[in-house]
């Protein structure tokens, strides 16, 4: 006997037990599952929760003992009543996933019409599910088509430039990963904020991207640093996210409510922890204090208010807000600026000019109610490097960011009477106010001396 079989026979049980990739040789049945070379992630078949007739292909964490996928394949087209299903590598480089009639659920299409062998699908411990050709060519990643979920180093484009819509879209339910109308991305008519939609209108958005390196850095109390960001390439903009060495599992997805989440998994508590949710439960959904109106995040508990020299169109907000003073029009404008804002939406983007030609594409034109300047110089490839956004007729979805929170200056455009009457308001009050405290203070003395008098006097 040559110790030879036994050597194989041991090369196959380890080829079994743990194993990252799928080859054409080595089809993915039922009860198989992929496991990232680190342990990290695993790929297999999975039915939620609460669901005992739909099965799926699905990424999930494979050391969190909580279900959790990051990942699902064929999420509207489930394998039915746990018949069980195969997923294999084609002989042109494609997965495809069958049920046990053989009908095909879901497939990528590389468009590979040569037989090669040797591809394989490879799960890595970033997540990322990857076809490599045995050059080590990778032809299709599962991070450039995402479910609800965004891992660290995956980049989603916010424009785009290759025919492909790259949103997260949320499940339809807590146990049905179907795809629901909610869904994040980049909105196509500037390709300079990020959105949520639900359908195809807004529920929250991002303000435009001010060219600043690093939109959010986060720092918790565990210790670990993620850095959230926006990069461009060329003049595309990319959001990313990247985390310190050594901190726990993070990602960042679109729950089923359309909440936009970044958790944290606690193993203490073992549980998925959120420490950041947009929209916040308080005015920071899209357009909720209406036109000229913003949500003020300054204030202890965030609400709506009115721009300087605008005051409510009605008993709420659900109209927004209106002029004090109407606009005359010509040299009778003037500009205010407000710091630390968001700016607001249905901006139009004017190339190439310098901030004096910006403020004067807004001067110009009496309907150009605001706008606001950045040098993307920082993070921008692009050639043009300007970034000046003006406002033709109403502001919408506007708020106020805390001291240091970020925010832009808004030039907005007012009446110069009612800049004057306010000054004038303070002119009267002021001195009004100065009267009251001395006054005030004259009491005060008078009052610690009854009080305190008759004390002594005893
Ligand atoms: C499944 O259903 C039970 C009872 O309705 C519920 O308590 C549980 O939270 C559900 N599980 C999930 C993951 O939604
Ligand atoms: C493959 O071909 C189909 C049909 O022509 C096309 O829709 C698809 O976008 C192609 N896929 C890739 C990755 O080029
Ligand atoms: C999303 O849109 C649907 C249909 O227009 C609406 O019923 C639902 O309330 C919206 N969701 C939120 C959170 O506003
Ligand atoms: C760009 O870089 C300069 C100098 O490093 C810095 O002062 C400025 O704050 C940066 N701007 C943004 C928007 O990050
Ligand atoms: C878990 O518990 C340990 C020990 O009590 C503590 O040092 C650590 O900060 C905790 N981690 C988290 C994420 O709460
Ligand atoms: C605001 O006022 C209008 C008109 O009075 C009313 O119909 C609407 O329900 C109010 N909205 C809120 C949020 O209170
Ligand atoms: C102001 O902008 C509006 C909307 O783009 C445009 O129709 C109008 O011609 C502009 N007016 C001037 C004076 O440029
Ligand atoms: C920007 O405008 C200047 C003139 O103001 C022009 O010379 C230059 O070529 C323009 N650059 C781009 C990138 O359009």
């Amino acid at each position: 006997m040559t110790p030879l079989p036994v050597f194989v026979l041991l090369s196959l049980v380890c080829f079994c037990i743990s194993d990252d990739r799928l080859t054409t040789a080595k089809p993915l049945n039922a009860r198989d599952k992929l496991v990232s070379s680190g342990g990290v992630f695993a790929l297999g078949f999975f039915t939620p929760a609460n669901s005992t007739v739909d099965t799926y292909i699905g990424i999930w964490y494979n050391k969190i003992p909580q279900p959790t996928y990051v990942w699902v394949a064929n999420r509207d087209n489930p394998i039915k009543n746990g018949s069980p299903g195969k997923l294999v590598m084609s002989s042109n480089s494609d997965l495809v996933l069958s049920d046990s009639q053989g009908r095909t659920l879901w497939t990528t299409t590389n468009n590979f019409t040569s037989a090669t062998t040797g591809t394989a699908a490879i799960l890595f411990d970033s997540g990322n599910l990857v076809i490599q050709l045995p050059n080590g060519k990778h032809i299709w990643q599962s991070f450039d088509y995402p479910t609800d979920t965004a891992l660290p180093d995956m980049v989603l484009p916010l424009s785009t430039n290759d025919g492909i819509l790259r949103r997260l879209v949320a499940w339809k339910g807590p146990d049905d990963p179907g795809t629901s109308d909610y869904s994040m991305g980049g909105d196509s008519s500037s390709d300079l904020q990020v959105v949520i939609w639900n359908g195809t209108r807004p529920y929250w958005r991002r303000s435009a991207w001010d060219g600043s390196l690093v939109s959010g850095l986060y720092q918790s109390i565990t210790g670990f640093i993620l850095t959230e960001i926006i990069v461009d390439r060329g003049g595309e903009l990319y959001m990313t996210f990247t985390v310190s060495q050594g901190s726990p599992s993070l990602r960042m997805m679109l729950d089923y409510k359309g909440t936009f989440k970044f958790l944290a998994w606690n193993s203490n508590s073992s549980s998925w922890e959120a420490f950041i949710e947009h929209p916040s439960p308080i005015c920071e959904r899209y357009a909720y204090c209406g036109p000229f109106g913003y949500c003020d995040a300054a204030e202890t508990v965030p609400k709506c208010n009115c721009l300087s020299g605008f005051e409510p169109d009605g008993v709420n907000f659900s109209r927004g807000c209106r002029r004090k003073e109407d606009l005359k029009c010509g040299n009778n404008d003037i500009f205010s600026t407000l710091r630390g804002m968001k700016t607001p939406d249905k901006f139009l983007y004017v190339r190439n000019r310098s901030f004096d030609q910006c403020t004067e594409e807004c001067k110009r034109n009496c309907s150009c109610s605001a706008y606001a300047y950045a040098n993307l110089n920082n993070g921008s490839g692009a050639a043009d490097q300007s970034r000046c956004l003006i406002w033709l007729g109403g502001l919408v979805d506007m708020a106020k960011f805390r001291d240091g929170g970020g925010g832009e200056d808004l030039y907005l455009r007012l009446a110069s009477s009612t800049v004057d009457k306010e000054i004038n308001v303070l002119k009267i009050i002021l001195p009004i106010v100065a009267s009251l405290l001395i006054l005030a203070s004259i009491c005060l003395v008078w009052i610690c001396k009854s009080r305190v008098m008759p004390v002594s006097v005893r």
